[in-house]
């Protein structure tokens, strides 16, 4: 990027009001606090896909965007990025990433499983490209690495926070669907080496004995605003 557009980039980052933004090729006037999320509703969008928990949990909303002056192109989850001025911007709202189907009861923990499903893994160049692009600062490479070397644990607690945006499977020189992956590593991770805690068993007991049926009786019954109210008022960590 070159000085001078650099100091023209953080003058206009700096003023209040408006900002003029590119929405899928049309440009927008719109207010300089909104996220990119709300800046397109502000402009006129509706979300029909690309959209869901408003919050940065649910991994809908991947954006991608360039910033004026910068020949870069930046990913983002619309719902957790401010909108800036001269971004030239557009939603992807499903990365159609291959997704192969698996009983989880047959396999095993190992690097031959993760194999079997994504034989694309060995082909990982370490170019930490995924890295980079995650807009959860996962160390996306590393999980990766994991999975290809059988340390299924370490790979399920690395994709930990991983919200399934797939920004980085469309990064990834290897074609590697790399949430996938890490789905696949939790889920053998869940199945076979997580230690469950004493409490698990008994507390599932408790729920096939009934002890929760009158609550769940008592919450059906109760109006929307007592609802409202309860959930407010309820004793929170
Ligand atoms: S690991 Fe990939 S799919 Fe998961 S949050 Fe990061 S970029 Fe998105
Ligand atoms: S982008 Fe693909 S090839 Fe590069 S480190 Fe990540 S998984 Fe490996
Ligand atoms: S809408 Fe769920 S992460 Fe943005």
């Amino acid at each position: 990027m070159s000085k001078a557009k650099t100091e023209s980039k953080n003058t206009k980052k700096e003023t209040t009001g408006n900002v003029k933004i590119y929405i899928m090729g049309s440009a927008y006037e719109v207010p300089a606090t909104l996220t990119i999320m709300k800046a397109m509703e502000y402009a006129g969008y509706k979300f029909t896909r690309g959209s869901g928990c408003r919050a940065g949990f649910c991994g809908a909303c991947s954006t991608v965007y360039r910033k004026e002056g910068d020949f870069r192109i930046y990913t983002a989850l619309a719902c957790q990025t401010m909108v800036e001025d001269g971004m030239v911007l557009t939603q992807l709202p499903f990365v159609p990433a291959d997704k192969p189907t698996y009983d989880i009861n047959n396999l095993t923990p190992s690097a031959n499983t993760i194999l079997r499903f994504y034989p694309e893994v060995a082909r990982c160049l370490s170019c930490n490209a995924c890295s980079k692009v995650c807009p959860q600062d996962i160390q996306v490479m590393d999980y990766i690495q994991f999975s290809l070397q059988g340390q299924i644990d370490k790979a399920a607690e690395e994709s930990f926070d991983c919200v399934s945006c797939g920004l980085c499977a469309i990064r990834c020189p290897a074609e590697i669907p790399q949430y996938h992956v890490a789905e696949l590593a939790r889920r053998l991770y869940g199945k076979y080496l997580m230690i469950a805690p004493s409490y698990l068993d008994e507390r599932i007991k408790e729920i096939i004995d009934g002890k929760y049926e009158d609550g769940f009786k008592e919450l059906m019954a109760l109006s929307k605003e007592k609802l409202e109210e309860r959930y407010k008022n309820r004793d929170k960590e």
